[in-house]
């Protein structure tokens, strides 16, 4: 699917027969690209209820909030709109801005006047998008990558307008594998840019990422990879077999995890590149204590699937870390790395 859209809107929080109706005839007027979105099966939501694709597994028994087709064991898993809404604050407030210069730099150096075209893999609701459009100057056109088009969906409908400059942003949707990109894929890309993907890529997955920007001589801007460390205040004497656990979990079926981003600025420096890394730690404090819930119930989800024989005690940590975070008593951060990487030009770039 490849359809130019310009269109601006919210994301619904929990998307439910009359948000679809209403993104139905946005969609329609728009002639925003949406692949099936049928595949989508709502539910009314429990207060404290779990978002499935809010982290890596939702704990079985609880129900869900919205409930996507069941997929099959060859399924990759599927990210819930509510959860990438939910921490795109603090995405933003984390996202390293010191990047931003060198980029601007280099895309100011570009040849061609045409104006950028940027690559947005894993796009998911497009929150990238919405943070970096407005940030640089000159006309911009994103094509947003994804395996979900439920999420195409929401990333093109809510997709930002203008430039910093006021220069039109224009938007288009790609379905598909962003693990098999191509140098010829980017044939005319000024950047690729993705944010909280490469932990959930295997080593294969990023060289043939790296392999496609640097072939294309394209800049990359790769943000908030998990750092596999998290701090939590005040401090509890699970906390780290929780976060061990979880680490584990997160490095499954040869998926990198903690390990993205020291594998990422290998591949892209073997290739030429020049890799520069900067932290971007999401820091909750009580004013985020709904996200703060939402990342504990994955968090320690997830490390219970990994370790089966820690969930009563895990419970117990949980329920603990439930109630100090709903009192305004905790405090996390959880800790990420925004990566660029600026691959010699090779004359194809826009
Ligand atoms: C954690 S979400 C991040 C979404 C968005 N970039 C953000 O920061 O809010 C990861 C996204 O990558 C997509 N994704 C993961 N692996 C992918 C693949 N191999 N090809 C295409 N999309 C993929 C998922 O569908 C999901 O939308």
């Amino acid at each position: 699917m490849n359809r130019t859209a310009q269109a601006s809107g919210r994301i619904p929080a929990q998307p439910g027969p009359r948000e679809a109706r209403i993104a139905e005839s946005a969609r329609q007027e728009r002639g925003v690209g949406v692949q099936d979105v049928s595949d989508v099966v709502t539910e009314s939501q429990e207060p404290g209820a779990v978002i499935p694709g809010a982290g890596p597994s939702s704990r079985p028994g609880e129900r869900a909030t919205v409930r996507l087709r069941e997929t099959g064991p060859e399924e990759p898993p599927r990210y819930a709109p509510e959860w990438l809404e939910l921490r795109e604050p603090a995405d933003a407030d984390a996202r390293a801005h010191d990047l931003l210069d060198p980029l601007r730099i280099r895309l100011a150096n570009l040849p061609g006047k045409a104006g950028l075209v940027i690559h947005d893999l894993g796009c998911g609701t497009g929150s990238m998008g919405r943070w970096l459009a407005p940030r640089l100057d000159g006309a911009q056109h994103w094509i947003l990558h994804d395996r979900d088009p439920y999420l195409l969906h929401f990333a093109a409908v809510a997709s930002p307008r203008s430039a910093a400059d006021g220069s039109r942003v224009t938007v288009e949707t790609r379905r598909g594998d962003v693990a098999r990109l191509t140098p010829d894929a980017l044939l005319g890309a000024s950047l690729v840019t993705a944010s909280a993907l490469l932990d959930v890529l295997t080593r294969e997955e990023i060289e043939t990422l790296a392999a496609a920007c640097t072939g294309a001589g394209c800049p990359a801007l790769l943000t908030l990879s998990v750092a596999g460390r998290v701090e939590l205040t005040p401090s509890h004497p699970m906390d780290a077999e929780i976060a061990e656990a979880f680490n584990a979990h997160q490095r499954r079926d040869g998926l990198l995890g903690p390990d993205s981003v020291t594998v990422a600025c290998e591949a892209f420096s073997e290739r030429g590149a020049t890799v520069r890394l900067h932290p971007s730690a999401w820091r909750l404090g009580p004013a985020e204590s709904q996200l703060t819930a939402q990342w504990l119930r994955g968090w320690v989800g997830a490390a219970v699937e990994q370790r089966p024989d820690l969930a009563a005690r895990a419970e117990r940590y949980l329920q603990d870390r439930l109630a100090a975070c709903e009192a305004g008593d905790l405090n996390v951060v959880v800790h990420h790395s925004d990566l660029l990487a600026l691959s010699r030009p090779t004359g194809s770039a826009a």
